[in-house]
């Protein structure tokens, strides 16, 4: 069934607070909520109602309900003739021991917790769970105390005692209306570390962070990370937090990152818990930002939220964007956005150029699980931040100013979202509104011309969008193209007194005019990556690698030298295709000679620069996705440039190395990027020597980022002796840690080569591996599915091998079920046989009795 958004209608009834006694058992947990609804629609009290959670009881004003009284259909159950003040109660029963979905009320390890996000709240009991049905939330625990001493929900403690039998009992109080989906609980016997911040106008807050007693070692980095945030939603968005507690629980088993649950954030242990051993700078930098992320959405996303799920970019978009200005003044501007775009065109480009596009507000779906995508989420950021480059920070500011007071409480739209920024601003941003609507990544065709006669320089812009399922034509979007002109001495042009000008392409083609140009200028186009498009202009190789030195926008630098090496790839892969041998233009080691030259250059982006581009994005770019040919052509051209710039890649190696023992802050981390990246080149080589150095690099290491470095390194070379040697010293180092396991599982299921299939297999025997917990699942398959090579053999096993695993897996949890499929539902990219082998392994999935989860994705992927 697919739900639409033009259906929408406001619910009939709110429900002005709810009450709810949970009682937890070993075999089964009752839940007792009552709710005090009023009606402000004329309407049908509906409420949802999920296969987890058994209905042993309904009663409106005391009176028991009988059949004749609702009739269900689906999850929806309409109540007939209610009242338009009552108190509804309900009585379910639940059994969370026997929850895999991790969905509603579920065990992980030995505590019990929620996700409700997005309709896991119907799953707890009958509720009109939708967002837009805010409520005052009080809620009262009752458990065995020696099992589960800590009782957590949203809000204030407001009373806790003990009762019969060995039990205690706890109850919470959340003074803000909030939808079901933030709903929240947590117990369990959990060790806590605590802090505190004060706010702006002076509220002293208490922080804790929950987890098991054996993780409570790697909790400092992210209340430290929770702090910086709080401080700097105070200073970039005038945002105070609002209670005088703030709770995150770090959880072994969950299907996404983390969650926001208001005052009550439940983490993915993967996403928090951090330590120098065991996690890499990487890892660390994430969880700061998810961190971060949860941490803002209690304005975007709880104080004002979405008024329906398709308006999940509204929270999401928006706070992504929130998050990545944090982490860009927290570390690296260049650096971040490099790392936001490269996600951005390597797995969102490829799913809106897939089956599953969608716009960033989509106008149906059949389960919202499956939309918490690169689309909502990253597409998103960057449509919020096109208004930020359309606006300037200083409207920006005044137009969120305006959003969260006008709309403190309420569950709003996309669209009131935009109309704040366009009142603050005068700007008419109807035609912006586009990027919401329609979906595929537009590609924008630029042109030049020079009059030296008049001084005048054009640039013709083209646009086009191609068509996406159920969008045939495409009405031109509204694109801020940020420029800049380098004149061939290096010194830039001035435009309108600044060095970068934002350009407003709104029409198929257009063309704009530059006056008082004494030269002819290299074009500095899309700078900052200004907009989620495609960008061709037809640079020679000379103008890249000029612009590699002198461009004055960072991220123009880094995309230069990325189009020179993709330009120099993809000749590669033609060749390879022909079967011919054609030499690495010199060009590409000469660019990277001077970038391993340039000791001024900061090292993490000297690290980027020297980056190839991936096999992810070779393929995005590809016709025809050639897997052979691109594996192939990248390793050929990082041989070449291995072999010739040895010597420079030995130099730069530990030319500096991170003072004292481990810490994580900027100019360490750009060294450790840089070491491990000549460490990988050095090993490209595959000479006895570099296998040397990364065996003492390994033995050394007293972080996880240098020893991962180093296994990665070799995991990734032809010594597999030594591969196999190293991997299985740190497995015995590091079986007792979950989370490192995880990253040994998924280092060994993303090798390139014929006989990882067989490891793979291997791997779900392992003692490591559990079925029941997505991050193995994750690790293992997800890694799996995104190897190129290893996954998309040409017998096809790969993909059978795929379809047995989400077979098998479906029934236990389908939100992830429906992820680990991705891979497959990129078949029409490929070359015909294996097309047809990707097809097979869909339509045996098809065959099968599937969840909505994953008959969405496989569905629309044969359609
Ligand atoms: N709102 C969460 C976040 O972005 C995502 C949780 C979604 N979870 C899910 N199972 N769909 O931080
Ligand atoms: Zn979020």
């Amino acid at each position: 069934k697919t739900v639409y958004l033009k259906d929408y209608q406001p619910p009939a009834f709110s429900v002005e607070s709810v009450e709810l006694t949970f009682s937890l058992f070993e075999e089964q947990c009752q839940v007792r909520s009552n709710l005090h609804i009023k009606r402000q629609h004329p309407g049908q009290l509906v409420l949802n109602g999920g296969q987890h959670a058994e209905v042993l009881r309904v009663e409106v004003n005391g009176e028991l309900l009988h059949e004749s009284g609702y009739r269900v259909s689906g999850e929806d159950w309409v109540i007939e003739a209610v009242p338009d003040e009552a108190t509804l109660t309900v009585l379910t029963q639940l059994q969370p021991q026997n929850n895999t979905t991790l969905e509603g009320l579920y065990k992980s390890s030995s505590m019990y917790c929620t996700q409700c996000e997005a309709e896991g709240f119907r799953q707890i009991t009958l509720y009109p769970d939708r967002p837009d049905v805010m409520s005052v939330f009080t809620t009262r625990i009752e458990a065995d105390k020696a099992l589960y001493p800590v009782l957590l929900s949203n809000g204030n403690l407001v009373e806790q005692g003990e009762l019969e039998n060995g039990r205690h009992f706890a109850v919470w109080h959340d003074p803000f209306r909030k939808p079901s989906y933030l709903f929240a609980l947590v117990a369990g016997d959990l060790q806590h570390i605590e802090d505190s911040f004060t706010t702006m106008s002076g509220r002293a807050v208490t922080l804790r962070l929950y987890t098991e007693a054996r993780n409570i070692s790697k909790t400092e980095f992210a209340m430290g990370a929770l702090q910086r945030s709080m401080k700097w939603d105070e200073e970039a968005y005038g945002r105070e937090y609002d209670l005088d507690l703030f709770n995150i629980v770090a959880v072994d088993d969950f299907n996404m990152g983390a969650m926001e649950n208001k005052s009550l954030n439940i983490f993915n242990s993967s996403c928090v818990l951090a330590r120098a051993d065991t996690t890499t700078d990487a890892g660390f930098q994430r969880i700061e930002a998810i961190v971060a992320h949860e941490y803002f959405h209690n304005w975007s996303g709880n104080r004002v939220t979405c008024r329906d799920w398709f308006q999940l970019s509204l929270k999401e978009g928006f706070t992504v964007f929130r998050d990545s200005q944090f982490s860009s003044d927290m570390g690296s501007a260049a650096v971040k956005r490099i790392e936001d775009v490269t996600l951005l065109r390597t797995a969102q480009f490829a799913e809106d150029a897939g089956p599953t596009s969608h716009p960033v507000r989509p106008d149906n779906y059949m389960e919202i699980s499956n939309f918490y995508t690169l689309t909502i989420y990253e597409k998103g950021a960057e449509v919020v931040r096109m208004i930020h480059t359309l606006l300037g920070a200083e409207l920006f500011r005044q137009g969120s100013d305006l959003y969260f007071e006008r709309f403190d409480g309420q569950a709003v739209t996309c669209d009131d979202f935009v109309r704040c920024m366009e009142e603050v601003s005068g700007r008419d941003l109807t035609q912006f509104m586009r990027w919401y609507t329609q979906a595929g990544t537009p590609r924008l065709q630029v042109t030049d011309e020079y009059d030296a006669a008049t001084g005048t320089y054009y640039l013709d812009v083209r646009q086009s969008c191609p068509a996406t399922p159920g969008q045939e034509q495409k009405l031109p979007f509204h694109i801020p193209l940020a420029v800049g002109l380098l004149y061939p001495d290096g010194t830039e042009h001035h435009l309108q007194g600044d060095s970068t000008l934002v350009l407003d392409v709104t029409e198929a083609e257009q063309r704009f005019m530059f006056k008082g140009i004494t030269q002819r200028p290299i074009p500095s186009l899309l700078r900052g990556f200004s907009a989620p498009v495609k960008l061709d202009y037809p640079y020679s190789r000379e103008e890249l690698s000029f612009l590699m030195s002198h461009d004055t926008d960072g991220f123009n630098r880094w995309e230069a030298g990325q189009r020179l090496a993709m330009a120099i790839l993809q000749e590669q892969i033609g060749a390879i295709q022909a079967g011919e041998e054609l030499e690495v233009d010199p060009a590409l080691i000469a660019a990277f000679e001077r970038v391993l030259d340039d000791t001024d250059l900061d090292y993490a982006v000297a690290a980027k620069v020297l980056t190839l581009p991936s096999e992810a994005y070779l393929a995005e770019n590809a016709q025809v996705i050639d897997v052979e040919a691109i594996h192939q052509a990248r390793r050929r051209v990082r041989k070449v440039l291995a072999d010739a710039l040895c010597a420079r890649f030995r130099e730069r190696y530990h030319a500096t190395e991170p003072d004292g023992v481990y810490a994580f802050h900027g100019s360490s981390i750009g060294q450790r990027a840089l070491n491990n990246l000549c460490l990988g080149y050095l090993l490209a080589t595959e000479r006895e020597e570099a296998l040397e150095l990364v065996r003492q690099q390994y033995a050394e290491a007293d972080n996880m980022t240098d020893s991962m470095g180093a296994l990665a390194a070799v995991v990734h070379s032809p010594f597999t002796t030594v591969a196999d040697e190293l991997l299985e010293q740190f497995y015995g180092r590091w079986s007792e840690d979950a989370l490192v396991v995880n990253q040994w599982l998924s280092l060994q299921a993303s090798v390139a080569g014929e006989g990882t299939l067989a490891k793979v297999q291997s791997l779900l025997q392992h003692a490591a591996f559990d079925w029941r917990n997505p991050n193995k699942v994750r690790s293992v398959l997800g890694a799996y599915g995104q190897s190129s090579v290893g996954f998309h053999r040409a017998d096809g096993a790969g993909y059978e091998f795929l379809a047995d695993q989400v077979i098998h897996l479906d029934p236990m949890n389908p939100q992830l079920a429906s992820r680990m499929v991705t891979p497959l539902t990129r078949w029409r990219r490929y070359p015909a046989a294996r097309q047809a082998q990707m097809r097979a392994a869909l339509e045996r999935i098809a065959a099968q009795p599937l969840s909505k989860d994953v008959y969405e994705i496989v569905s629309k992927s044969l359609a």
